[in-house]
């Protein structure tokens, strides 16, 4: 007989009853469910056990965690399913030594097409509902959301409080009380994230995206970039303070007379500048709301930052005025020893209109060890 008749009369035969590897064996097919349901069960039991997330402090957080456990409760049956069924089949079929034979030709089986299809097809509907019916909830509008402007740019963050007419480089914010975060980027692509609150947003050039979220947990947590954004992307790391109400204005009101109060040469800081920005303000503050401190170490603002070089400790030739106004605008004129071209944005000194310029210089001057 040769092998295409040998084929042909299988095919008239139609596959055998039994595959005779399995021929010995009582209930094959119950047996591998029973350890694809007892090996589910294993497998839900650990995720629902491993702890997953920090420790949630706002309002949305434990809507979120419980997304997720139903996520994890209804994926990881599919997968030991599926696994199960794979490594049961391949260790069960498996081919004898020298069986070069092929094996028998099946044409499918309806009845477990439409079962896989349509399992799957509700499961992911359902979830794709249920994940929906949370997000509409996330980013539903409270009615006495404070406001509060992010501004992401390399390497740091900026915070502004339009309602208190506040820029601050730390965020503040009073327990209980929704908060409505816009927010933008200066440069490049950066993602907004606190991982206690759970929610996550992208600044994108040309865009103000949004974000709601009631802290309802006092602490101090880390707002982290979770988007790389260039070399110092690790180190553009800040503090949440989530405070009570009281304690929230007095650092509003604290904020205020450091904005307005003494600068560096006893003038009077100009009235509440009209431009965003911090126009009047001392150096010190501009050096930490331009976002200096994101990259570059001074002892004078408690900035310990290592992306660019340490500006409290210039070279004797460099400690000048001209030097630091030209490393300013333009970045990669002068390159420090130990560090890199096309680091600092080109464009940095752009952001700073002259008397900005003229005060950061001045108080880097001041600022050396
Ligand atoms: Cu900004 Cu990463």
């Amino acid at each position: 007989m040769t092998d295409r008749e040998r084929v042909q009369t299988d095919e008239a035969k139609g596959p055998p009853e039994t595959d005779p590897r399995i021929a010995g064996e009582k209930h094959p097919v119950a047996k591998m469910i029973g350890i694809g349901l007892l090996a589910s069960l294993v497998g839900i039991a650990i995720t629902l056990l491993i702890d997953w997330f920090p420790e949630d402090a706002a309002g949305s957080a434990s809507q979120i965690d419980t997304l997720y456990d139903v996520l994890l409760i209804c994926s990881v049956p599919v997968f030991v399913l599926v696994m199960t069924i794979a490594i049961y089949s391949v260790v069960r079929f498996r081919a004898k030594p020298g069986d070069m034979g092929d094996g028998a030709p099946i044409h499918g089986n309806t009845r477990l097409e439409v079962i896989w299809v349509t399992i799957p097809f509700i499961m992911v509907t359902a979830l794709a509902i249920y994940g929906w019916v949370v997000l509409d909830d996330l980013e539903a509008k409270e009615a006495n959301a404070m406001r509060v402007n992010v501004t992401g740019q390399q390497f740091t963050w900026t915070f502004e409080y339009p309602s208190e007419e506040l820029q601050a480089r730390e965020l503040v914010l009073p327990v209980d009380r929704p908060v409505e975060f816009r927010i933008r980027t200066k440069d490049v692509l950066h993602s907004f994230w606190v991982p206690q609150f759970r929610l996550k947003s992208d600044a994108v050039p040309g865009l103000t995206t949004e974000l709601r979220l009631t802290p309802n947990k006092e602490g101090s947590y880390e707002v982290v970039c979770a988007e790389l954004c260039g070399l110092g992307h690790a180190a553009m790391r800040q503090f949440v303070r989530v405070v009570p109400t009281g304690e929230f204005d007095s650092w509003v009101s604290k904020q205020k007379e450091a904005a307005g109060g003494g600068g560096g040469g006893g003038e009077p800081a100009e009235e509440q500048g009209a431009e965003e920005g911090a126009a009047g303000a001392p150096g010190e503050q501009i050096f930490t709301s331009a976002g200096c401190a994101g990259c570059h170490a001074l002892a004078a603002a408690g900035s310990d930052a290592d992306v660019g070089p340490n500006l409290g400790q210039l070279s004797r030739a460099d400690a000048n005025a001209e030097f630091i106004r030209r490393s300013i605008v333009e970045p990669d004129a002068d390159i420090a020893q130990g560090f890199s071209a096309d680091v600092m944005p080109e464009n940095f000194g752009e952001q700073l209109s002259d008397e900005e310029l003229d005060a950061l210089v001045k108080y880097l001057l001041e600022a050396q060890e």
